[in-house]
């Protein structure tokens, strides 16, 4: 066994965990070797790091929230960190886990190459590494990957494109509209791991359309290299939309039907630039284009609710959170953590065992049902655009 720790304390919040997942509390009696009170409020588990990149996209902090309060209410210790984006600070923030002496590492890279160097030391240190949602590559020190099936969320990304063209029902099977419809397209960024399976996912629908000519892009600009936004960053892919509409639509006979954007932050830069460089009117009924998304960020969803954006991909943060959390005590109780994909996601160096889960497509009309019954947003924060 490669891990360093696996102590009793561990041991038995781990137990204490799964335990009150399933019953819903009153886990203490049989797993309190320590005496100190219910399983739920063990504090001898040990420190867990959990690095995310960035707080300026609310998912990110959310996903930060919820794997502490898992974290927590196991019995372990966590320092939660966020990087603003930067390579550096993320590098700084994972050294001081290992110096601290973080049992396991939870990781949302910025850039899943640049870590190498601080996961080789926790690798030495027999540190469990768990990669969360986004895959770090070129390197064999990392354990376990926990993520949604991320090429299948391209797939939904494209469909509902379609969907709003008018090219499939929501059925998704096809309507017999042939358009032509001419679409631009982005993708995420170019060093996070998970913008090519987005952008493959999407075009394994798309390109069949576009070859047949039932969809075709005007800009031209159609590789992925071409399309990437480094960072994700919205003013980055407001500032393309805004190039290509000048460059090919803007005063021409051209007119756009749809973008396909992969995450909620680049849409909400495509509609800016959409309205106010493109001249579109402001809803989808008035000849706003069908525009994508992810992540279901709270504005993102008032603007589908007001009929601006098209589409989002619900991703439920709450379970990935939970299911990270799973595999830190797994592996501190000296388990192996339970994959569901030991095929697709290599990257690099070795297959790194994973555990995906499923997403959703949000259009106006199941955002009751997907979003606020789920209570993953509240009637109150959709129709204000903002989390509370
Ligand atoms: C990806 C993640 C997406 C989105 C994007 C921008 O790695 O899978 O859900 O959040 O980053 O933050």
């Amino acid at each position: 066994m490669k891990f360093r720790k696996f102590l009793a304390a561990g041991a038995g919040a781990a137990l204490a965990f799964t335990l009150a997942a399933c019953s819903g509390g009153g886990a203490g009696s049989e797993t309190d070797s320590t005496g100190g009170g219910d399983g739920g409020e063990m504090t001898e588990g040990g420190l867990i790091g959990v690095a995310m990149p960035t707080e300026t996209s609310e998912r990110w902090i959310a996903d930060g929230d919820a794997v502490k309060s898992g974290l927590e209410a196991a019995g372990y210790e966590v320092d939660l960190q966020f990087a603003a984006d930067d390579i550096p600070t993320q590098q700084q923030q994972i050294d001081n886990m290992i110096t601290n002496g973080a049992d396991a590492l939870i990781v949302a890279s910025i850039d899943g190459t640049t870590l190498s160097g601080q996961l080789a030391a926790a690798a030495e240190a027999g540190i469990p590494i768990i990669s969360y949602d986004r895959l770090i590559n070129e390197t064999e020190n990392v354990d376990f990957y926990v993520s949604f099936d991320n090429f299948e969320v391209g797939v939904q990304q494209a469909s509902s494109l379609l969907v709003g063209l008018g090219v499939l029902d929501k059925d998704l099977n096809e309507t017999g509209d042939e358009g032509p419809y001419n679409i631009e397209l982005f993708a995420g960024s170019p060093d996070d791991n998970n913008a090519g399976f987005f952008f493959n996912g999407a075009m394994s629908v798309l390109q069949p359309y576009i070859d047949s000519g039932v969809l075709s892009v005007p800009s031209g600009q159609t590789a992925f290299d071409q399309v990437a936004t480094l960072r994700w960053l919205q003013e980055t892919a407001q500032k393309r939309m805004e190039d290509i509409l000048t460059a090919t639509y803007v005063g021409t006979d051209t007119t756009l039907d749809g973008v396909l954007s992969p995450y909620d932050g680049l849409s909400r830069g495509i509609l800016n630039a959409l309205e106010f460089t493109g001249g579109y009117p402001a809803t989808i009924a008035e000849g706003m284009p069908i525009v994508t998304g992810q992540d279901a960020e709270i504005a993102s969803v008032k603007l589908i609710a007001d009929d601006v954006q098209f589409s989002t991909i619900f991703k439920d943060t709450r379970k990935l959170a939970e299911q990270s959390v799973t595999a830190a005590i797994a592996y501190l109780n000296g388990e192996e953590p339970e994959a569901n994909n030991t095929t697709d996601y290599d990257n690099g160096v070795k297959i790194v065992p994973s555990y995906l889960l499923e997403s959703d497509i949000v259009y106006a009309d199941n955002i009751q049902e997907l979003l606020i019954d789920s209570g993953y947003w509240t009637e109150d924060e959709v129709a204000s655009g903002q989390a509370s």
